[in-house]
């Protein structure tokens, strides 16, 4: 039987990097992943350059960038490891980054630096690593924890939990995090898939379906009025439904069966600048349209309605109204989502009530819970890796 002073189940950006503090404070860890080739969520991340964290966030007030039950419920972790902790450990690796934009920081040249950056600072710690190696079970004695694994049995008072979310299961995703969560009998709250494109009843798109492949600028919205959640992104069409930034980030908040509200042509003006237009030309209204919007949505859109097919002079003053009230405020129900095979996160998970906010303890005494297997969901952006770092590095400094 092995024996360690803690096992860290996962190794993806927070099982890594709570190992790696861990084993720099002089904590005997084994750090074990079923997958042949671990981290693969950060090798695919920001498009193979990894958003790896956001100047914006604001650890004071976590709940303008995470979403959960409690969304303040990281503000301990945040703040005591942030982005600037974390953007110092990748300028003492060397790496180069540039900052896109609203805060998101990408490495120069690939994903592949942080994961060697995370090997060397687990290295560093002496952190012992199993992969691939599954774990079979895991049980609670007098002496501890006890976990069958592919490689034996190990022995350790204390289990973290870094199994992340349900989302892209081929990259090896599972449910073993929650499956622990709910043998120990710790709550969770019922996962659904966050981060994701919105999809369509076939014959509802049937007249967007077009124009996949078209991206543009647009405010998007969800929820009541006075209290929806909004976002000023890029939104893309595809063959299915709507994605890019604007719909990823509003179906964190989308309600299944809840309209979202796009605004196709934020800051245009439209309804006066339509009646100008009617006065001084005599094109087709499609046409004067792709001044606000592409000209390949303008043209799909006039299709919508006749009184709209028609020049500019000619078109009634309530059909240009109309027109401007409906790119303006285009109201839609999507059917669903793309589910956790295009998902970039897992919204809900292990419920925070049940976990300590300094240490990622559960109520079941040695068990650990990080990174996204817990309730907090962070926007696009480089938040959900910030939550890894930080939940990792708070649980790290308890072991
Ligand atoms: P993570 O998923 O990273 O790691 C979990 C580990 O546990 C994996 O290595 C897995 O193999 C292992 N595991 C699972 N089940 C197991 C079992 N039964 N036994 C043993 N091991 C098991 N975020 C961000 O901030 N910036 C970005 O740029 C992106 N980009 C991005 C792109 C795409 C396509 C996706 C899918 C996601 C992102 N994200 C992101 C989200 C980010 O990747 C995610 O929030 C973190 O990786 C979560 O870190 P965790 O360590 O909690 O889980």
């Amino acid at each position: 039987m092995e024996r360690f002073d803690a096992v860290v189940i996962g190794a993806g950006a927070a099982g890594l990097f709570c190992a790696s503090v861990a084993g720099q404070l002089g904590v005997k860890v084994l750090l074990l992943d079923h997958s042949e080739r671990i981290a693969e969520k950060i090798r695919i991340s920001g498009g193979g350059r990894c958003n790896f964290t956001n100047r914006d966030l604001d650890p004071r007030a976590p709940h303008k960038h995470f979403l959960g039950e409690n969304p303040n419920f990281c503000r301990s972790a945040l703040s005591r490891y942030t982005a600037t902790d974390f953007i110092d450990l990748v300028r003492r690796h060397g790496i180069a980054f540039h900052e896109k934009h609203k805060g998101q920081l990408f490495g120069d040249r690939s994903s592949e630096d942080f994961i060697r950056m995370l090997i060397a600072e687990c290295d560093a710690g002496g952190v012992t690593r199993w992969q691939p190696c599954r774990v079979a079970a895991v049980r609670h004695g007098a002496e501890g924890y006890e976990l069958d694994t592919d490689r034996g049995p190990v022995r350790a008072p204390r289990v973290v939990i870094a199994t992340g979310g349900l989302s892209i299961p081929k990259i090896g995703a599972t449910d073993f995090g929650y499956r622990i969560a709910r043998q120990f009998g710790v709550r969770i709250i019922e996962p659904r898939p966050a981060l994701v494109p919105l999809t369509f009843e076939g014959e509802d798109w049937a007249p967007y379906s077009g124009l996949a492949g078209l991206s543009l600028p647009v405010r998007i919205a969800t929820g009541a009025k006075k209290a929806a959640m909004a976002f000023d992104e890029d939104l893309l069409f595809t063959h299915r439904g709507l994605s890019g930034p604007a719909v990823l980030q509003i179906s964190s908040y989308w309600q299944p069966g809840t309209p979202i509200r796009i605004d196709l042509a934020p800051g245009a003006q439209l309804p006066s600048a339509l009646q100008q237009a009617k006065g001084r030309s005599r094109k087709l209204l499609a046409n004067e349209l792709a001044a606000w919007v592409p000209a390949r949505l303008a043209d799909a859109w006039v299709q919508r309605d006749p009184a709209w097919q028609r020049p500019v002079n000619e078109a009634a003053d309530k059909a240009l109204a109309s027109l401007a009230e409906a790119l303006a405020n285009w109201e839609l129900v999507p059917s669903g989502s793309e589910g956790y095979r295009k998902a970039e996160v897992t919204a809900g998970g292990v419920d925070t009530r049940e976990l300590s906010s300094q240490t990622l303890e559960s109520r079941q005494p040695g068990l650990y819970f990080i990174g996204e297997v817990v309730d907090v969901t962070g926007w696009l952006g480089g938040y959900n890796f910030q939550w890894a770092w930080s939940s990792g590095w708070a649980c790290g400094q308890a072991l």
